[in-house]
């Protein structure tokens, strides 16, 4: 399960001089009798910072460290979120939580990273409020974990008393893009592969670019280096992410588009499943769609977040596209790849929403006819400039929030329902939680499905006959493996 990446990716000589260094230090922290070896890692944000967690792992796995449920480990990492209110909370919940655990347990150490670390008021009130975290870094210094580690173990004891020796690493911006860290994945089958990080948009209401910086490419050499080796080891599909991947290659020497870079990935060998986020509709060319047409591999899934369907919200969020040019784009999907499977994500109660904005909003949904959507009740965030916008009522936002979950349950219900005594290739990925004689995995168009099949079926892609649906997954039986 180990993604250690064996070919030589193209650097920038200082990336690759840190990268060298960091992977000494793990040498060294393998044979340091203070290193902890049981970890508990918690992943809190999106899929960039689940990917971030995965080269936690590797890298603990690399010094010997190993995973355990959180009560019994003596290394707590929290890899935090911060683009709601609620993610953060739960942070601070957590770790009142664990002041009393560390005091039963003084060897114990915390370490806190991700999004939430960038912001200053956070890491003021985690100098005040919890002076046991041991370690804080940010999101642009995280290849630098294993020299972190060191310097922690080095301290010493934090009793989290008043000569607290909590240290806090936290960069302003990124200095270089590290290549060819260690990583481990949940899944041998299955990965997702960073082609750029951070993020230029600045909607209104986001803190992403605050706390994850400027857009940046990673090279086309070293994306392709990247899943070449990961099909060597028997990697079948691959998720491409980024904020914005349909701004992909600005800022690189030899300029690429983002189409031009799927087609580089379908052509490596052993890779049947292409996907990608998150795609702005700002950026949305009809090369993609072109593409999308023409490649095999690539999914017919398509994650189009709308956010509002008012143009005048759109405006006031910074969206840089209206109602009219977003329908514009799924319509043209639509006709040129007829199976697609259109998801979204949506915030209710954006400052200054009327009841008219929102029924614009579900007016997108009736016509999409949406397979899914993330769902959001705006969240002020410190900062930004919607925080201080004309907030609107709460009482109200929930009342239309409860209405767009029920349109979109229906839609996703009759949406499924389609799916009845048809046939689904389903890559399988584990056994399923509720019934241990079933497997569960996604459909090329992302839909969660559930089918009786024996376990030896699990990292293969199957055919499957649907023979129940609901809003939410379909229900099957195997009948043969794909290829086979
Ligand atoms: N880069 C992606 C989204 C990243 S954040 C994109 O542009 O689509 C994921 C989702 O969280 C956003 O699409 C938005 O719907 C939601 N979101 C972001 N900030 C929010 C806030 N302040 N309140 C509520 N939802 C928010
Ligand atoms: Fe946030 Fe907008 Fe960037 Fe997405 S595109 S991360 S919503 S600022
Ligand atoms: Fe992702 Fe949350 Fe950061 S959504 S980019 S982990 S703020």
């Amino acid at each position: 399960m180990d993604g250690t990446i064996n070919k030589r990716p193209v650097y920038d000589q200082e990336g690759f001089e840190e990268a060298e260094r960091q992977r000494k230090i793990i040498e060294e922290l393998k044979t340091d009798l203070h290193m902890p070896k049981k970890f508990f890692l918690a992943t809190m944000g999106c899929q960039m910072n689940a990917r971030d967690s995965e080269k936690l792992k590797g890298i603990l796995h690399q010094i010997g460290s190993e995973e355990v449920p959180e009560d019994e480990a003596d290394l707590v990492i929290y890899n935090t979120c911060c683009v709601r209110e609620n993610a953060e909370q739960k942070v601070f919940g957590r770790l009142g939580a664990l002041k009393s655990l560390k005091r039963k347990n003084p060897n114990l150490k915390i370490v806190l990273c991700g999004c939430m670390m960038q912001e200053n008021f956070v890491i003021e009130k985690i100098r005040k409020a919890y002076p046991e975290v041991d370690l804080i870094l940010g999101t642009y210094n995280l290849y630098r974990f294993p020299s972190l580690l060191q310097s922690m173990l080095a301290s010493g004891e934090n009793r989290g008393d008043a000569s607290s020796k909590m240290i806090i690493d936290i960069w302003k911006e990124q200095k270089e893009i590290v290549e060819d860290l260690p990583s481990i994945r949940k899944f041998p089958f299955k990965a997702s592969v960073n082609i750029m990080y951070g993020c230029d948009n600045f909607c209104t209401y986001c803190i992403v670019p605050y706390v994850r910086g400027r857009e940046r490419s990673r090279k086309p050499q070293n994306i392709i280096a990247e899943i070449e080796a990961l099909a060597q080891t028997g990697v079948k599909e691959i998720q491409l992410l980024g904020q914005n991947v349909n701004s992909y290659g600005k800022g690189l020497d030899e300029p690429i588009t983002f189409a031009q870079l799927l087609r580089m990935v379908c052509r490596v060998e052993g890779i049947e499943r292409v996907r990608f986020m998150t795609s702005h509709p700002k950026d949305l060319s009809d090369e993609l769609i072109d593409v999308m047409a023409e490649e095999k591999k690539i999914c017919p899934q398509f994650h189009l977040p709308l956010q509002s369907g008012s143009d005048r919200l759109l405006k006031a969020m910074n969206r840089h596209y209206t109602q009219e040019r977003y329908l514009d784009i799924v319509r043209k999907l639509k006709a040129k790849v007829p199976d697609v499977s259109i998801t979204t994500d949506i915030i209710v109660g954006f400052p200054t929403e009327t009841r008219e904005d929102f029924l614009e909003t579900l007016k997108v949904v009736r016509e999409v006819r949406y397979d899914g959507a993330f769902t959001f009740i705006y969240s002020p965030r410190v900062g930004t400039p919607a925080a201080s916008m004309p907030q609107v009522d709460p009482q109200e936002a929930k009342k239309n929030f409860s209405e767009l979950l029920k349109v979109l349950e229906e839609i996703g219900g009759e949406n499924h329902a389609a799916y009845q005594d048809s046939v689904v290739e389903v890559l399988a990925e584990e056994k399923s939680k509720n019934d241990a004689s079933m497997l569960s995995g996604r459909s090329a168009q992302g839909l969660l499905v559930h089918f009786t099949a024996p376990e030896e079926m699990i990292g293969k892609i199957c055919r499957v006959s649907v023979q129940e649906t609901t809003p939410y997954y379909l229900i099957g039986a195997l009948e043969s493996e794909v290829d086979a």
